[in-house]
């Protein structure tokens, strides 16, 4: 029987190639974003068929329901739990609602997916929650951000222990920079990237190979992809993390990165 996978975040980037990847591999995909129009042209360039969209906004907690709904409506083999986003924002001087729409999306939105989905998983099935290295290498200027990560982070860590002896697989995908519109978003469109060095920055097919070819093995919880990030986890292990927050206070602010 066909593989059902839910894809939330899947307009664009990761969430979008995470779409291609799993229709490829013979799933029945269902896209979850805000941007129907962008839903539909994914549903288009599927291979395959039986794939769906649900619009949803998921900083709604009844758009969340709808979707967690769906999700005990009919099995579901794979959840990636992938929409997220952040703004480069001074904390105390951004309103906080903002501040509070991104922890909905960020964690409570994957929180109560998740919820949903392990509680009707069955062995074989498997959780991909999309975290970042920035939960163990916090930034400046995106403090909800970061904590949020290693929110998604912590939380995947405990339930791969959890649901591992049931046989349901339980993934915190930890990618770095990633040629997406995600720093165009935490920009608020006056960066897009580009001028970061090269080495640093994988393209979503990238992090989604390397999530594919986990997702297989089912092995580990946390999953860094890409080489210079696994080089970049050195840092909490070397530094202190007095010195780890100073350094990244400096080679990490976004500013001046851009
Ligand atoms: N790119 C990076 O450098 C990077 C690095 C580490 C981790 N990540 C993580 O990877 C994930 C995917 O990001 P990306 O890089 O692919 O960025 P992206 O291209 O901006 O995609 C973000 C996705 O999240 C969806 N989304 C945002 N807010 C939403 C909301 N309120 N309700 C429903 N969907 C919402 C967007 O869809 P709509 O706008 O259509 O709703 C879009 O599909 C995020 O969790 C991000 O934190 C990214």
């Amino acid at each position: 029987m066909q593989k059902r996978a839910v894809v939330t975040g899947a307009s664009s980037g990761i969430g979008r190639e995470f779409a291609i990847q799993l229709a490829a591999r013979g799933y029945r995909v269902t896209g979850v974003a805000r941007r129907e129009e962008r839903l539909q042209e994914l549903l288009n360039a599927l291979p395959g068929e039986g794939h769906g969209y649900l619009v949803a906004d998921l900083s709604e907690p009844a758009c969340v329901t709808a979707v967690a709904d769906s999700l005990a409506a009919e099995h579901c083999n794979l959840l990636v739990n992938n929409a997220g986003y952040s703004c480069f924002e001074s904390f105390h001087e951004s309103a906080l609602e903002s501040q509070d729409d991104m922890l909905s999306v960020n964690c409570r939105a994957v929180m109560a997916l998740a919820h949903a989905f392990l509680r009707q998983s069955r062995q074989g099935d498997a959780l991909i929650n999309v975290s970042s290295i920035v939960a163990f290498l916090p930034t400046p200027a995106q403090p909800m951000y970061c904590a949020s990560k290693a929110f998604i982070a912590s939380l995947s860590e405990c339930l791969w222990a959890e649901h591992r002896k049931r046989g349901v697989y339980v993934m915190g995908l930890c990618p770095g920079i990633t040629a997406t519109e995600f720093i165009l978003t935490a920009t608020g469109g006056e960066s897009d990237g580009t001028t970061l060095p090269a080495s640093m920055i994988q393209t979503s097919s990238e992090v989604v190979g390397e999530a594919m070819r986990a997702l297989e093995k089912r092995g580990k919880a946390t999953i860094i992809t890409g080489r210079t990030n696994r080089l970049m986890m050195l840092m909490p292990r070397l530094l202190s993390r007095h010195r780890l927050l100073k350094t990244l206070s400096v080679i990490g602010d976004p500013e001046k990165a851009m």
